[in-house]
């Protein structure tokens, strides 16, 4: 009974295989959609699934039938020989084909549902860099945050995707399918085809993480981002928050060294609606004062909080409200002032080929090369409890 050995050991295989495929502390896993889009890809996911279980049950059935029936007996005739049998053949030709139709009308019909874009959505750009995701809120005065998106539940939204270097791709397994987000210089003069879009109306609130999923250089592993789902009045207040200039204790006093990457003409763009930002109050805390000047002496050549005038470049990941942020480098890290400290120390040491420079050797990439970090570490830490403190 070899046979029935085997045939229970697949079994038994296929049983331990159901709780491995379950949900919950797979933050990535594909099977528990929280966003209409991502409902739809499961929905089709579960149909094959059902069709090719049945499939299986046919096969495994006619199989063990056919091994016992037929199987050899001492006393067994010899079977007759038969060469072709053209029943069998268009049999086993056409029901396939009948079964690969089967399944591409799901497939089809999802591919097309989730291409259209809701009348109502609001826009999100995505913009890939090397290694990080910058989120643009176009329609919500010019908002901008990196690597955690901030989104209302239930309403729904455009991803509009493209990168700033090479091809990388944006996924966000629960939220839906993964879309490339192309380099926009490759894009024709007065055509915009090239964006890549995600149109869905997230389900759930909750914490979504994703993954860069186009191979974008040595980091590319280390290139995730998250979602934050949120009610309503959460995202209305997060908006809120953050046009208020909340991130910023420093003050208009602080006059900003020329940074060193100014200087080197490396121009600071500004952004958007920044100056239409009231500017807040300066920390009570001598130490928040001290980590914004010395902020503000190196970080603010490429980093940006919006609403402070001695912070506007953008050609870093925005650091306004960071202290909110659950992780930092893109994922990489807890958000914790410790982790700050390690990151903004030896970032590389976390992420190869981050452009940021560390204590210890200079940043950028030819011709652009940015100095070290010229501070101690009890400065660092002062910076990281400044950083931490924009809530
Ligand atoms: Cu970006 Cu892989």
């Amino acid at each position: 009974m070899r046979f029935a050995k085997l045939l229970g050991g697949l079994l038994a295989l296929a049983v331990l295989a159901i709780p491995v495929a379950a949900q919950q502390e797979y933050p990535m896993s594909t099977i528990a959609p929280a966003s209409d889009f991502a409902e739809g890809i499961h929905s089709v996911y579960v149909q094959i699934f059902w069709w090719a279980m049945g499939i299986l049950t046919v096969c495994w059935v006619v199989l063990a039938y056919i091994l016992i029936r037929f199987r050899e007996r001492p006393d067994s005739p010899r079977p007759k020989q038969i060469h072709g049998d053209a029943r069998l053949e268009i049999a086993w030709t056409v029901v396939p084909a009948l079964i690969v139709v089967a399944i591409a009308i799901p497939t089809i019909q999802t591919v097309f549902q989730t291409q259209r874009a809701h009348p109502d959505a609001f826009v999100v750009d995505v913009i890939g860099h090397q290694y990080w995701w910058e989120f643009r809120y176009p329609q919500h005065g010019d908002v901008v945050t990196a690597n955690e998106l901030r989104l209302p539940v239930n309403q729904p939204v455009s991803l509009r995707i493209w990168s700033n270097d090479v091809i990388h791709s944006f996924w966000i397994p629960l939220l839906g399918g993964k879309r490339d987000a192309n380099p926009l210089r490759a894009v024709p003069e007065g055509k915009d085809t090239h964006y890549s879009w995600i149109h869905m109306t997230p389900s759930e609130t909750g914490y979504f993480l994703g993954q860069c999923a186009e191979f974008c250089g040595e980091s590319h592993s280390r290139m995730m981002m998250s979602v934050v789902v949120e009610t309503e009045e959460e995202f209305e207040a997060w908006l809120d928050d953050w046009r208020a200039g909340h991130a910023v204790p420093g003050t208009q006093t602080a006059q900003a060294e020329v940074a060193p990457m100014q200087a080197a003409g490396f121009a600071a763009m500004p952004v958007g609606s920044a100056q239409e930002t009231a500017a807040p109050a300066p920390p009570t805390d001598p130490r928040l004062l001290e980590g914004y000047n010395l902020f503000v002496g190196q970080c603010v050549a490429c980093h940006g909080i919006p609403g402070d005038p001695n912070a506007m470049a953008s050609v870093a990941p925005d650091l306004t409200l960071l202290g909110r942020r659950e992780r930092i480098g893109a994922g990489m890290l807890e958000n914790t002032p410790e982790n700050l400290v390690r990151w903004i120390r030896d970032p590389r040491s976390i992420k190869p080929g981050v452009l940021m420079p560390g204590v210890d050797y200079e940043g950028g990439r030819a011709p652009i090369v940015w100095p070290a970090f010229p501070y101690s570490d009890e400065q660092i830490e002062s910076i990281a409890l400044y950083l931490t403190s924009l809530r």
